[in-house]
Formats: structure tokens, sequence, C-alpha cells
């Protein structure tokens, strides 16, 4: 197995491109299911986890192609299709679970695999599966599959409240209403980018939807959608990992196609710990102000607040702040997994629950480390880049699952960072 072996090193100067949003583009690809028209995706980001979401459309009978190395998905779905989402690619991908409102919306019954269990919490699928009951579907759990029907063949619109703000739920439920009879309302929805990403194409296929963005989704059911093109979202996750490597590096770096609306909340920390951010033409430039990283407290939330998948990062960067940060998990029950790796590289770090308080510490130094999910690998490099020696990070395959070409990124803005292959 590969793994990336990176040495501390002074100033970060220069450019990165931020590629498209990993999260979004997992969510518009299953919306192929719902037209038996192309749907062609571009700013696709090159990832493990596209090519599982591949693997797993053409296994249903999509056609899937990529193209421009990637960074364009050509889709289609025409004819009759497999509604059964099997275990075997839905286990290495919790996103797998978004075929599920499609499916149902179009064949009127699905066959959907649970995910199983994660390392970052048990993640259920609860709300995703009593908004689709509201809207008419009875679903059973049988042999650890989803088995769903729409009652009468189609499912229609119904009024559902959230008991809370789930991403991958909105997706799903915003997915099947579009094809539904009459009206939904989807209550405590998730407002993350994604979302208005997934309906910005779902409107460009011809949906009729209001309201995304906000806590509350109306759509209006149609009979059919038809084809579309669609440019993915900046990824905010990779903007915000990479502003960080100049926040813990010093120096300037620009991200390009970077946005401050992706990013507010995460802003506002780095302000408050002593990060400048500036809009520029083509995205956001970052740069260290002078002296010692400022100690700040971070809460995660649901969009716009502070998101969880920045929280292993932020925590990179605080481990060397002057001060101590209380860092409080909102999302998931278990992402504190690189805090026991950041201390093996000299972090003070401790873990309570869902609170982590860290202690600035002078310096880190380089240690072989491991990740157990894609976020937490992301800070152990970021960490290695201000430790002094040299970091190996193994399991390299969760860094592929969502950074494409973190070496080259890296390396651009004259990151000491190589990937070794097969240790
Ligand atoms: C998405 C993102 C993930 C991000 C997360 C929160 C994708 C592919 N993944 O994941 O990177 O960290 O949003 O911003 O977009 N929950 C339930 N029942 C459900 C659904 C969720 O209890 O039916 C809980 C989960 O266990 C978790 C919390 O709600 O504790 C958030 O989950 P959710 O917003 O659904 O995240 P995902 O869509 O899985």
């Amino acid at each position: 197995m590969d793994s990336i072996l990176v040495r501390g090193n002074g100033p970060l100067n220069g450019q990165i491109p931020i590629a498209g949003a990993k999260n979004a583009c997992l969510a518009l690809m299953p919306a192929t299911l719902l037209s038996d028209e192309p749907l062609t995706l571009t700013n696709a980001p090159r990832l493990s986890d596209i090519r599982t979401m591949t693997q797993l459309l053409q296994s249903l009978g999509a056609e899937v192609t990529s193209m421009q190395d990637g960074q364009v998905q050509a889709m289609s779905c025409h004819g009759s299709i497999n509604t059964r989402a099997e275990y075997d690619i839905v286990r290495k991908m919790r996103a797998s679970n978004l075929v599920l409102g499609p499916l149902l919306a179009r064949e009127g019954h699905a066959e959907v695999s649970l995910p199983g269990g994660c390392a970052i919490g048990a993640r259920p699928m609860d709300i995703h599966t009593d908004g689709l009951a509201k809207m008419g579907a009875e679903i059973d759990l049988r042999d650890g599959y989803l088995h769903a029907k729409a009652v009468g063949g189609k499912l229609k619109g119904a009024v559902i409240d959230f008991p809370f703000a789930s991403v991958g739920a909105t997706e799903n439920i915003l997915m099947a209403a579009t094809l539904a009879r009459g009206t939904t309302v989807i209550n405590n929805a998730a407002r993350e980018p994604e979302i208005v990403d997934l309906a910005t194409c779902l409107r460009a296929m011809g949906a009729q939807i209001e309201g995304d963005g906000t806590s509350t989704i109306t759509i209006q059911g149609v009979d059919r959608l038809h084809g579309a093109t669609h440019r993915v979202v900046t990824d905010r996750i990779e903007l915000g990992t990479y502003m960080l490597a100049p926040a813990i590096c010093g120096g300037e770096v620009e991200l390009l196609g970077g946005r401050i609306d992706l990013v507010g909340a995460f802003c506002e920390k780095l302000d408050a710990a002593g990060i400048s951010v500036e809009e520029t033409e083509k995205g956001l430039k970052v740069q260290r102000k002078n002296g010692r990283i400022r100690a700040v407290d971070v809460t995660t939330e649901p969009f716009p607040g502070f998101p969880t998948d920045l929280q292993a990062q932020m925590m990179a960067l605080l481990c060397t702040a002057e001060g101590t940060s209380v860092l409080e998990e909102k999302i998931f029950e278990n992402r504190f997994m690189h805090a026991p790796e950041l201390t093996r590289m000299g972090a003070s770090i401790e873990v309570h629950g869902g609170t982590a308080t860290v202690k600035g510490v002078d310096k880190l130094k380089g240690a072989p480390v491991m990740a157990t999910d894609l976020r937490a690998s992301v800070s152990l490099i970021l960490a290695g880049l201000a430790a002094e020696g040299e970091t190996r990070i193994a399991r390299v395959y969760h860094l592929d699952r969502g950074y494409e070409h973190v070496v080259r990124k890296l390396s651009g803005v004259g990151a000491n960072i190589e990937r070794v292959q097969g240790e």
C-alpha cells in the first residue's frame, strides 16, 4: 500500500487549483437515473469515490463515460434498469445510498444495501427512509437490504419535517420528489452548497424546485425530466484544506476558484487565529499574518456553520497555536481519530466525548502515522508540513477518495511531499 512522505518546510507560495466538489458530484451522478436523456457533468473531481459511484450506476444499467481525464462525466440511463444496489459496491461508500430516491422515483421500487458501519460513526438512514415513507413508500429491511416500494407504483408529494438537517436525506428526498405526484415540502432541510448545486442541476433537467439554500425546500413533481449539462460547484472542503497549508507553514497561496461564500464560518475562525483571507479575481488568497497562530474555539455545525469535514484539518493548525483551543464535534460521534496520531507528533490534545481540548505546543515532530478516514489523513499531511523532520502517512487510499493530485498540488507551492509506492 502506498504512503505519503512529508518533510517539514518553510513558507509556501504560489497557486493551487481547486477541483469540483466530491460531495456535490456524488449527489449529481445518481440524478441521471431520473431521466432517459443524457446528463453531463463538467468540472468533476478525479477521485476514487467518483469511480465507485460510476461502478454503481453502471451496475444499475446506466452508461457512464469519463472524458477529459475524468473531468467530464457523460451519463445516460435509458430503457429498463436494474433496481438492486449490491452490498459489494455500497459498502465501499456511504454516498451510494443516494441512488435510493432516484430509483424509487423512476421505477416505483428499489432494493438498496445498507452501507454498514463507518469509521466516523453509526450513520443510520432513518431520516431518508422516514421521508420516503411519508411519500408513500413501504420500506423494510431484509438480508441487509432496504426493500422499498411506492404504493400504487408512484411516489406522492408530502410535507416532511426532518428531525435533523441531514445532507444525504435532503438529497435523496429532493431527487425522489422531482418525479412524485404533487408537491413535496422538506422542512429543516440541509442548506449546504452541494444541495443548491443539485437543485440547480435538477432545475436544468426540468424539475420545479424552490427554496434550496434555505431550510424549506418545495418541489412540485413533474412527469419527466430531460437531459442537461451542469458544472459541478467548487469543493469547499478541498478549498478549506489547502487554505490551511499557508496558514500552517507561512507564505502566501492563492486558491484558484475559491469563493468566500462557500467557507464563511471557516474564514471567521482563520481571521481570529491570525490568518488573512483576501478575495482576488481568480479566487482567494491566504496569508499568515506575523507572529504565532492564536488559539480559537470551534464547534462543527450544519452549513452555514463550521463544517465537520474541516475539523481535523483545523485541529492540525491549532496544535501549534498560542493558548488552548476547544473543538466541539456536533455532527458525528466519533470524529477525533486523528487526535492520537497528532499526539504522536508531539501535540497536546485531550478528548472527552465530543470535545477535544488542544493546548498549543511550540513545534510538532515528524512521526510515522496512520489515519482511518479521509479528512483525518489530510490533517496529518498538514501537520507534517509544519513538523520538524519526516512524517510518513500510511493508508493513502483514504486520501485518494477525496483529494485529487494532493502531492502535485502541494509540491506546486513548494511543499516537500512525495508519494512512496507499495510500502
Ligand atoms: C454528508 C457528507 C459528509 C459530511 C456530512 C455532514 C456527502 C457524500 N457526505 O454526509 O462528507 O461530513 O454530510 O456535513 O455529501 N443521520 C441520522 N439518520 C439519517 C441520516 C443521518 O441519524 O438518516 C445522522 C448521521 O449519523 C450524522 C448526521 O446525521 O451523525 C449527519 O449526517 P448527514 O448530514 O446525513 O451526512 P451525510 O449525508 O452522510
